[in-house]
């Protein structure tokens, strides 16, 4: 596939590969629990910076994932799991206005305070779980059915 994906296909064994653009994600959410992390607080200005590059890595994931990215591949191939498709879609959406917010309020605040602390929970809570429902339907549509297409 020429555009940035989710997957590549290891056409030998006719399988989706682990996602690369998962892991990266999940590594960017794990700063940002260490730049909060009460035990050891560093500065709302890092914070600042980090969730600015998540948020554009992010945003720029979303996209690939729905403009001609595997969303429309699993739809092609898995006409039953549209619904979840677009359930995810609609996931988006709400990720990336709860990014606008976070960002926000980074924005406003002086230091990492206990709401954004909580915001900043919730955030990563939603997006983990989020990336980890699209890694299950890719194991759905691909690696556990591997028979004919709907
Ligand atoms: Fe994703």
């Amino acid at each position: 596939m020429a555009h940035e994906t989710l997957t590549q296909r290891d056409d030998d064994l006719g399988v989706f590969s682990p996602s690369p653009a998962h892991e990266a994600l999940r590594a960017d959410l794990r700063d940002l629990e260490v730049i909060a992390n009460p035990a050891a607080p560093q500065g709302i200005d890092k914070l600042r910076r980090r969730l600015g590059e998540v948020k554009a890595h992010a945003l720029k994931h979303f996209a690939s994932e729905e403009e001609g990215g595997w969303f429309d591949h699993v739809k092609r191939d898995h006409p039953r799991l549209t619904k979840a498709i677009q359930e995810l879609v609609d996931e988006h959406v709400r990720l990336r206005l709860a990014l606008e917010g976070l960002a926000e309020a980074c924005a406003a605040a002086t230091s990492i305070d206990a709401p954004i602390r909580e915001r900043l929970k919730a955030f990563i809570a939603t997006m983990r779980a989020h990336e980890s429902r699209e890694d299950d339907l890719i194991q759905e549509a691909y690696n556990r059915d591997i028979g004919p297409a709907d």
